[in-house]
């Protein structure tokens, strides 16, 4: 078995990632398991991703001595939600689960999202295993311990910091998403270009196709660089309170406002992060942070992955900056993740708002 492996390097709370293919494979869980607390507890999955991986996981865990039974949840974002949350907790308490058991998350965002809500206050808290079947899981979600649900308000509203024991990222498991969510990810994914500059970006160009074909090594180099990138913000700002992880969130101030405003039905989430990030380099280039040459060498990798780069024309661009200061990252003034250039991000406090606006209604041609 060949396989990329990191560390989340935290101290007591420190744990690996393995990114690679045939992971998930019988015998391999000996190798890539730490040690849990107890050998009993659940996998959490949902009715789309449970047909397709749940036995083979299940089988997996139980080849090493972890005892578990499965709980499946409906598939959707409008289930992310304090209801299905609770059920989860009636289910685990059914299985029996004590404080030594484990949740093994396997699937997207959403799954690993109130999952992980459900192992940090299940009796105050029990193991979490990681085993993200999206790409934006895989480089985004599954890793930093960020967990939690929505409500009427908004968008993950509740929820904690709270680390897995191990983040296993088999990219055999994305052969079966489909394209759009392939799309998604990859939003995700050219952030981290963004954010890391030349090395990343170069990798990007140049194995393109490949990644669009979905070949695994490919896919699991481009992993590992995410995953290393994420790893290392996290370690660097762990409760995202110095400014550090907020970089992550390189195109989504716009990103999240767009979505809002079409009410999660008219885009992704990583497209409205890809629609953000060419926002954020418009902006950064008119107040000359960012040179054109970096900026076009971008907006170059957002077009040859086919990502949306346009705000829709019927867009009121009043109404989006509007939404953004609603948006709980924008405390007081509005602020947002600009490029120095190429890898070189910073949290810029006080956006000018006739300037963004001039450069939101830019991005609609
Ligand atoms: P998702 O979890 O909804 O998955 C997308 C769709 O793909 C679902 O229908 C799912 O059932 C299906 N699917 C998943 N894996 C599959 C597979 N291998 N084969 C076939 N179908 C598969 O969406 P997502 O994009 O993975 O995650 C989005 C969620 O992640 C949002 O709720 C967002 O808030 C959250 N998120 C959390 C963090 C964090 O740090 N915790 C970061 C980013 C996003
Ligand atoms: N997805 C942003 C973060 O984990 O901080």
């Amino acid at each position: 078995m060949t396989f990329h492996k990191l560390t989340v390097a935290l101290q007591s709370r420190s744990y690996p990632i393995y990114i690679g293919s045939g992971l998930i494979k019988t015998g391999s869980a000996v190798e890539l398991m730490p040690i849990l607390r107890g050998p009993n507890g659940v996998v959490v999955t949902n009715e789309t991703i449970a047909p397709l991986y749940l036995e083979q996981v299940q089988k997996w865990l139980h080849d090493a001595g972890y005892k578990n039974r499965a709980i499946i949840l409906p598939d959707g974002e409008e289930f992310k939600n304090h209801e299905t949350l609770l059920n989860l907790y009636q289910e685990m308490f059914k299985a029996g689960l004590q404080r030594n058991a484990f949740v093994c998350a396997l699937g997207g965002g959403v799954i690993g999202d109130l999952s992980g809500y459900a192992a940090a206050t299940y009796m105050r808290g029990v193991d979490l295993i990681q085993i993200p079947t999206t790409i934006l899981a895989q480089v985004d979600s599954a890793i930093g311990g960020k967990n939690g649900v929505n409500m009427e308000g908004g968008k993950n509203l509740v929820g904690t910091t709270c680390q897995p024991r191990v983040v296993i990222s088999d990219v055999d498991f994305l052969t079966t998403l489909p394209e759009r969510e392939i799309l998604s990810g990859l939003g995700e994914v050219l952030k981290y270009g963004l954010l890391a500059g030349d090395d990343f970006i170069s990798f990007l160009e140049m194995n393109k196709n490949e990644i669009l074909a979905r070949d695994s090594k490919s896919l699991a180099t481009m992993i590992h660089f995410c995953s290393r990138i994420k790893a290392d913000y996290v370690v660097r700002d762990e409760y995202d309170r110095l400014g550090v992880r907020a970089a992550l969130n390189l195109g989504h101030t716009v990103g999240h406002a767009l979505e809002k405003l079409y009410d999660y039905k008219e885009f992704t989430h990583g497209e409205a992060v890809a629609v953000g990030a060419v926002a954020a380099l418009n902006l950064a280039c008119e107040i000359k942070l960012l040179n054109d040459a970096g900026r076009q060498r971008a907006l170059q990798l957002f077009a040859d992955f086919g990502l949306p780069m346009r705000i829709p024309e019927a867009v009121d661009v009043d109404n989006l900056i509007e939404i953004m200061h609603r948006d709980k990252k924008a405390e007081g003034s509005l602020s947002m993740v600009l490029l120095h250039g190429l890898g070189d991000p910073h949290l810029e406090k006080s956006i000018d708002l006739p300037l963004l606006k001039d450069v939101l209604q830019g991005c609609k041609q």
